[in-house]
């Protein structure tokens, strides 16, 4: 099930893109284009622009661009269809529902109340947080170190000592026990029926990335046990797929997201400036959270606490995160024992230091097995050092194997020749037993060297859909065919067959490629640089292209034509021709660009 096309292009339509980006970036206009620091990359001086005639961006630098969708999609992380509903939403347009299943339907009902009890419970115990009996609680989070605009912004509260207030509050609104019961948020026995769950304890919403509240967790206040009552999972809360404070790390536009243990440790260590701080919810990291956390970043920094399980912890969380293509740095607290103290005690710049001496999750592995062996032991270090050139073995890409092995080679005084002898020898010897993964090497290569015809056409492009008036002059010389690379072609076809239709809309004809690579792409191949000024400068170059393109597609169509094609012989000959004329007098072209 899904919306028209119609439907997609009308609420594109009615989000101009200047005005949409602008209340993101602060935009100003130069020529034809709005400009502004690109919020996709770090930048000092404004490369990014906004197309309001073809409504599309596109950074100069980076690459970044696309339509509305694209940039709603890549600024918010929104999947296509969150981006859509937003901006259905910004431009007053009703989206239909979407047909489900009874089963189906009934199900998201049940989700939706659920959400709107967690929403209503959140609600409650912020009230009471703020209320004359709640001193205490207040004195025990400013006590340790949250202001008042921390507390606000994670909407703590507290669930006060009397047992049922939530219960009534709730009952009062006409929820059903059954439905509250599913919420996980009250206990049931039979001389007490239903109670909270909840009873004097500091109160921690956990919301999801689209800034939900899915569950709570609850602490005592002071040393009581448990420390932490959390909500129970239920439809809505899933904690091996939610992280704590995702929904604000994931727009914090850092360059990566820190993964830390506890509540306490991501509240402290926001309101030290660390915004990108994310926990897990009283569980050990699954690998759903770190394909939740791949799609906001390709840099994680665990920090956990610094004894024994934190370690294990970390131990487990690493592989974990580079199974789903995240590059992993571990953070030192010492001799701290998680990232609330030590930023509570050392300070924010101490704590950024840390974070750039962050070790390479593989060293710190390495570094963490020294414990396994004596290493005063000309045996133990042996052995030691055999482990580790198994480990090395891992690296299928041989550069990278090499860093490494030099690494390791410098940090325990041996020679790098020695070391990759051993791993090659070990290569040898397990050649059978190892998992031979496909390897890396040839997926970044690809991205050859954009060719003078590619550059010519990516221009034809440009000037097509930025002055559309030129157009129905450049039909007579050139057709889509005399596109000649694939993604060139294809995005030509689509143009000349908008230009059949009356008008050529290149932000509409994103909506094609669903692709976000895609959709750079192509938005690139309408972002030709164009450094000429005067128009008559212009014209010339646009000659130039015009006969360059002309000159390749005849090359490249006589070699790919069916020697019993004679329409297509025909119309070569009749190019050929043309292309002489051409060259010999010169093309006219009544244009103008504006
Ligand atoms: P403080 O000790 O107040 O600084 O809290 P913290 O958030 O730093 O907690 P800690 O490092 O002790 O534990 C990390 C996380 O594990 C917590 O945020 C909880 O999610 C979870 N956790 C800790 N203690 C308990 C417990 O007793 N029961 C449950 N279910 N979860 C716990
Ligand atoms: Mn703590």
């Amino acid at each position: 099930m899904r919306y028209s096309d119609d439907l997609i292009e009308e609420i594109r339509l009615k989000n101009d893109i200047v005005d949409v980006i602008g209340g993101y970036v602060k935009l100003q206009r130069k020529g034809s284009s709005h400009f502004g620091l690109c919020p996709f990359h770090n930048e000092k001086s404004p490369s990014f622009s906004v197309s309001p005639q073809k409504q599309m961006y596109y950074c100069f630098g980076c690459g970044a661009g696309g339509n509305v969708f694209t940039f709603i999609m890549e600024y918010e992380n929104f999947t296509f269809l969150e981006a859509l509903k937003m901006l259905a939403e910004r431009a007053g347009v009703e989206l239909p529902e979407l047909e489900y299943s009874k089963e189906a339907r009934a199900q998201a009902d049940k989700k939706a109340q659920l959400l709107q009890i967690n929403k209503e419970a959140a609600k409650y115990y912020y009230i009471q947080l703020r209320g004359k009996q709640a001193q205490q609680a207040m004195n025990y989070l400013t006590g340790r170190g949250l202001s008042q605009e921390t507390i606000q912004k994670f909407g703590l509260g507290y669930s006060d000592k009397f047992g049922s207030g939530l219960y009534r509050y709730l009952k009062e609104q006409g929820y059903s026990d059954g439905l509250l019961h599913e919420s996980g948020l009250f206990n049931a026995d039979e001389r007490h029926g239903m109670y909270d769950k909840f009873w004097n304890r500091v109160i921690f919403p956990i919301m999801d990335v689209n800034n939900k509240v899915i569950g709570f967790g609850g602490r005592v206040m002071g040393d009581g046990k448990p420390k932490y009552l959390n909500s129970p999972e239920t439809k809505i809360f899933d904690k091996s797929r939610n992280l704590y404070g995702l929904n604000m790390a994931r727009v914090s536009r850092k360059r990566n997201l820190i993964v830390c243990e506890g509540y306490m440790d991501v509240i402290s260590m926001h309101q030290a400036g660390f915004n990108n701080a994310v926990a897990s919810l009283g569980t050990a990291l699954t690998s759903l959270q770190a394909s939740l956390l791949k799609r906001y970043t390709d840099e994680v920094l665990i920090i956990y606490d610094s004894d024994e399980a934190g370690t294990k912890a970390a131990l487990r969380a690493i592989p974990l995160l580079k199974g789903v293509g995240l590059a992993t740095k571990v953070v030192n607290l010492n001799p701290y024992k998680d990232p609330d103290e030590f930023v509570q005690n050392e300070g924010n710049e101490a704590f950024e230091r840390r974070l750039e001496e962050a070790e390479n999750s593989f060293l710190y592995e390495i570094r963490i097995s020294e414990r396994d062996y004596d290493m005063h032991d000309p045996q133990g270090k042996t052995d030691f050092l055999h482990n580790a050139a198994t480990k090395l073995l891992g690296f299928e890409d041989e550069i990278e194997r090499n860093n490494y092995i030099e690494s390791v080679a410098r940090t325990y005084h041996i020679e790098s020749g020695t070391l990759t002898n051993l791993v090659n020898k070990l290569a040898l010897k397990g050649a059978g037993i190892t998992e031979v993964r496909r390897p890396k090497s040839g997926i970044q290569s690809n991205r050859e060297k954009e060719s003078g015809i590619e550059k010519a056409q990516k221009l034809m492009l440009t000037w097509i859909t930025s002055y559309p008036g030129i157009m129905e002059q450049i039909t007579s010389y050139i057709g889509p065919e005399d596109f000649t690379t694939g993604l060139y072609h294809k995005v030509a076809e689509m143009i000349y067959e908008q230009y059949d239709q009356g008008q050529i809309n290149p932000a509409k004809l994103l909506n094609h490629f669903v692709d976000s690579e895609e959709q750079k792409e192509v938005t690139a191949l309408f972002n030709a640089t164009i450094p000429l000024e005067t128009d008559e400068e212009r014209k010339r170059a646009l000659t130039d292209v015009i006969c360059n393109m002309k000159e390749h597609s005849i090359a490249y169509r006589s070699s790919h034509l069916d020697p019993t094609d004679m329409k297509g012989l025909q119309d070569l000959m009749r190019d050929k021709k043309a292309l002489e004329n051409w060259k010999e007098s010169g093309i006219i072209l009544h244009i103008s660009f504006d």
